[in-house]
């Protein structure tokens, strides 16, 4: 029984035709002798009807069984179209029926609502069951698409498709990794590779070029909706470019992904935002551009203010921030306390408020304010009544962090109340650009580089490495969509010398460390290294978008949970003591 057709292909068009189908029972339905089956494949539905030899037969079919049947295309009775259904006006009255597997029944409904509402840890369970809900199915075709797009793009730039080891070395430096024991070189690892960052580099000292790759990483963090221990990456490199041929370049790429897979035209160019103007204003160096509330430098008010927190605060080299949650005043004293809690986490040491209700300023604070400084407040925070303002005294970064969160929490107390909506397909990109090479890390009490160490610093600014190291901007950026972070890359260091003194004397890492964990880098570096940049893009996150998703898992056939686990396959398992002998290990499992 050869398929002829697809369910969705078969319509009007065919009257009277023989077809041929096969796919699962989306339901079967028994009218006084006649079986209804729905009839499902991956492009459609077609009803198929049982009244002839067949019926005794049909009737013992459950839903999700897998069915072949031959018959001939009908019109249906008028009063049973259905018509949002462009195959609806048709049947095929069935003639020949194979039956290939009888199902189970499913331990969850297959459409969209219905599994929708179930635990996704049962979905995951049975994932092969939910990747047939027409949602997930959409998503994976989502997935090929752009990433079609994304290939066909990089092509036509003349960019060529290299695959980088899975397989590569311990560089302790960035996320934590997966280490892969050896069984050749006993008590040696190899560890799954986070990026293909090295590999790009070095292929442009190899005279590539032009280097694409949609590269899997693997990178042992905490997993969130965003972020999974295994993800795909659009990963670019090329030679003699620098930043405005990579602002332009992906632009390009964007706006076809966009217009290929949702038809959308996205304008370009994007607008750009430095590192020090995201922190200012939104608080945070991803920002969501959708939420119009914006952060309020406060300082010059309150720096002879008699409320001696802010004052002393300002007088210590910190600031006073501000913004105003519009239209917030009903918040309540749970959602405050909440609020605090949150802030208290940031490092706050509180986070005063005001709320303004019937014209009246209510809050514990505003006894300190002065008429002048009510009159500024009011004027720089276009306060009117049933706002809600909220305050952070604190060192710069820290204020920006606390009140950036506590701006997104307040968002979101502000939707739940159906006061503010974000459209999930407002398309607010932008590059946020001159982030700081370095940071300061006191913990550690050394800096760090805020991207990673081969990031070129701003040619005027790269005389303040010796001196300053923290003023130093890098030639780095990040593609920001509505608070995520889509991707981010850099022009690279190319110089050995510069390479080495970034490692060495400013990362403080020592000269035999460098030596085993970069020698070669460097090394490739003096054979003639052009200068190049790159970027990676989360494929995930871009494809999540793309389907209005907030969760990665949903636009990845076989994600981790949160507890980095399988559930369909059951991993990570034990392995057999006579594994670890040949891998030259020894587990010490803690007591539970
Ligand atoms: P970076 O570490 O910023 O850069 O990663 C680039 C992009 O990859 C995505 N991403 C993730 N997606 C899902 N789960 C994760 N755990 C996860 N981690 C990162 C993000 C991020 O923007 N080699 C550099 C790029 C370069 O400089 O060219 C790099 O890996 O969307
Ligand atoms: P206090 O004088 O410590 O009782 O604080 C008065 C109000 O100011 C309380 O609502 C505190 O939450 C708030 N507050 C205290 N310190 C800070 C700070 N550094 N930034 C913002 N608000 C603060």
């Amino acid at each position: 029984m050869k398929r002829t057709h697809h369910c969705a292909q078969v319509t009007k068009a065919n009257l009277g035709a023989t077809v041929s189908l096969a796919g699962w029972v989306d339901s079967v339905r028994d009218h006084g002798g006649i079986i209804f089956v729905d009839l499902r494949d991956r492009e459609g539905i077609t009803q198929v009807k049982f009244d002839s030899h067949l019926r005794a037969q049909a009737a013992l079919l459950k839903d999700e069984s897998v069915i072949g049947i031959v018959g001939k295309v009908e019109l249906r009775p008028a009063d049973m179209v259905n018509k949002n259904l462009p195959t609806s006006d048709i049947e095929v009255d069935a003639t020949e029926l194979v039956v290939h597997n009888i199902s189970d029944t499913p331990p969850f409904p297959l459409d969209d609502a219905g599994g929708d509402k179930v635990n996704e840890d049962l979905r995951l369970t049975y994932r092969y069951l939910d990747l047939r809900r027409p949602k997930m199915r959409k998503n994976l075709i989502t997935r090929h698409r752009a990433t079609k797009a994304v290939r066909d793009y990089f092509d036509a730039q003349q960019f060529i498709e290299v695959e980088t080891p899975v397989l590569f070395k311990s560089t302790p430096e960035g996320a934590r990794e997966y280490l892969v024991p050896s069984r050749i070189h006993p008590g040696q690892f190899y560890a799954l590779s986070q990026s293909p960052q090295q590999f790009k580099q070095i292929l442009m000292v190899a005279g590539v070029e032009k280097y694409f790759q949609i590269a899997r990483c693997f990178r042992d963090e905490d997993l969130r909706a965003d972020r999974q221990m295994e993800f795909t990456q659009i990963d670019v490199e090329a030679s003699f470019i620098d930043r405005e041929g990579i602002y332009t370049l992906f632009e390009g790429m964007l706006k076809k992904v966009w217009k290929d897979v949702i038809n959308h035209d996205l304008p370009t160019p994007f607008p750009r935002l430095a590192y020090q103007d995201a922190m200012n204003r939104y608080g945070v160096d991803k920002p969501d551009t959708r939420i119009a509330m914006k952060l309020v430098d406060l300082s010059d008010t309150f720096k002879a203010s008699s409320f001696k927190v802010f004052a002393s605060t300002v007088a210590a080299g910190g600031c006073v921030k501000a913004f105003n949650a519009m239209g917030l005043a009903d918040v309540t004293q749970g959602e405050i306390t909440a609020l605090e809690e949150i802030a208290k986490s940031l490092g706050a040491k509180g986070l005063a408020f005001i709320k303004v209700e019937g014209g009246e300023w209510k809050s514990p604070i505003v006894k300190f304010f002065s008429e002048a400084e009510k009159a500024e407040l009011t004027q720089r925070l276009k306060i009117t009544d049933g706002d809600l303002v909220f305050f952070a005294a604190a060192p710069w970064e820290r204020a920006c962090a606390i009140l950036g969160r506590t701006r997104l929490e307040a968002t979101q107390l502000l939707v739940k109340r159906g006061k503010l909506a974000l459209r999930a397909d407002q398309w607010n990109f932008l590059w946020v650009v001159d982030f700081p090479l370095m940071s300061y890390d006191e913990k550690r009490g050394s800096y760090a580089a805020t991207h990673h160490p081969f990031t070129a610093p701003v040619a005027e600014d790269a005389a303040l490495l010796d001196t300053n190291p923290k003023a130093v901007r890098g030639q780095h950026y990040d593609v920001v969509l509505n608070g995520m972070e889509l991707g981010g890359g850099s022009i690279r260091i190319h110089q050995p010398a510069l390479q080495k003194k970034i490692f060495e004397d400013v990362l403080k890492i020592p000269a035999d460390v460098v030596a085993s964990r970069f020698g070669y880098l460097l090394k490739a570096f003096t054979y003639g290294a052009p200068p190049h940049g790159g970027i990676a893009f989360g494929l995930d996150r871009l494809v999540a978008l793309l389907c209005g998703t907030t969760s990665i898992r949903d636009v990845i056939a076989f994600p981790k949970t949160q507890r980095a686990q399988d559930l369909m396959a059951q991993s990570p398992t034990p392995v057999t003591a006579k594994q670890l002998k040949d891998l030259h290990i020894s587990t010490v499992v803690p007591p539970q």
